[in-house]
């Protein structure tokens, strides 16, 4: 990999991402990003940057601009079910006109691509651990939270479906929530929203009773992933990425508290209060692992108590 695109570059996961590209040596990374949730400050200072400000689908000569390059991340979208819940037929078409743009220009060029879908594609599914063949049980179309998780599904059907017909080079990973320096917490991710209020010594908003688990990933964890995938190119696979260690939310806000050191107080606000009747949430969210950790042998290596003192540690810096 010497020349790399990165869409959603200027996010969080794609900001770690073009860090670590960049520290690998990588002669170029062409990042599109059109800001919405990203931000140029995570960008570093870095001539090996070619950064295009603008929306995937405004771009007219999607297909010229990709010649040359050897691999496409694809991270741009529409995330966040604060974000989402407020925009959400732009991002149903982020998600899947601009999709199947980036796999045109990925087609005409020969170009192998990596495509982030999610933990949201098995919905409420009441399977134990959730591993790639698992049924998904995606909920009402009333419940308009689901239009995230469908419109990765699609992601995925397009990228499997040109991949059947020889036309594309997909890699699939579903992405359970996943941490880090960078992530904003404006747009409804749970740690950093936690975290900031702890700093401040602000009351805790949790929504629901805080019984709901999830298991959270390092981002360092997930990229070293993302490399080593490209290296193994088995393309047309789907790789859940994640960790399998599970925490229900209000533990999580009290291990924040705890961390930080901090007086805040946790307060419940019911799912109704806060996004209205188009919601719903899955009760817990634990990924199966064993076909990414048998295809590169990695482990995921932070637990969640060095995840957060991390988070901390980098949220009292910036
Ligand atoms: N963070 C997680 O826990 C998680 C979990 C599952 C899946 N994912 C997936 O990983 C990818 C990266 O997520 P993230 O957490 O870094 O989110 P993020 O919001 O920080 O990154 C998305 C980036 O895409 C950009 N973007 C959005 N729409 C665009 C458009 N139409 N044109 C150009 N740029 C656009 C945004 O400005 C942002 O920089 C996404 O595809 C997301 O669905 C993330």
């Amino acid at each position: 990999m010497n020349k790399v695109i990165v869409t959603g570059g200027a996010g969080f996961i794609g900001s770690n991402l073009v860090r670590r590209l960049i520290d690998d040596g990588v002669d170029e990374v062409l990042i599109i990003d059109d800001f919405s949730t990203g931000k140029e400050e995570n960008l570093d200072d870095s001539p090996k940057i070619n950064l295009v400000k603008s929306k995937l689908e405004d771009i007219n000569n999607l297909n010229s601009m990709f010649e040359g390059y050897d691999f496409c991340f694809h991270l741009a979208a529409g995330v966040g079910v604060k974000y989402i819940m407020n925009n959400l037929s732009e991002s149903i078409l982020t998600n899947i006109q601009g999709t199947h743009l980036v796999f045109e220009a990925c087609k005409e060029n020969n170009i192998p691509v990596l495509i982030t879908s999610t933990s949201e594609v098995y919905g409420t599914s009441e399977e134990k651990s959730w591993d790639e063949e698992t049924k998904s049980l995606i909920g009402p179309t009333t419940k308009l939270r689901w239009s995230y998780a469908v419109s990765k599904m699609i992601d995925e059907f397009l990228a499997l479906s040109e991949y059947e017909t020889g036309n594309l080079k997909p890699i699939i990973v579903r992405l359970f929530n996943t941490i880090g320096p960078n992530q904003a917490s404006e747009f409804g991710m749970v740690v950093p929203k936690f975290i900031e209020s702890a700093l401040k010594n602000e009351d805790i908003i949790i929504h629901g009773d805080g019984s709901q688990s999830r298991s959270f990933t390092w981002v360092g964890d997930v990229i070293e992933y993302f490399i080593k995938l490209v290296e193994l190119k088995n393309y047309g696979e789907i790789y859940n990425i994640g960790q399998t260690e599970e925490i229900s939310i209000k533990e999580l806000a009290k291990l924040v508290i705890e961390t930080s050191e901090s007086d805040s107080d946790l307060k419940f606000l019911s799912h109704e209060d806060v996004f209205g009747d188009k919601f719903e949430d899955p009760s817990r969210r634990t990924p199966n692992i064993d076909k990414i950790v048998e295809a590169t042998g990695i482990k995921p290596s932070y637990d969640i108590k060095t995840m957060i003192k991390e988070i901390v540690e980098y949220k009292r810096q910036n």
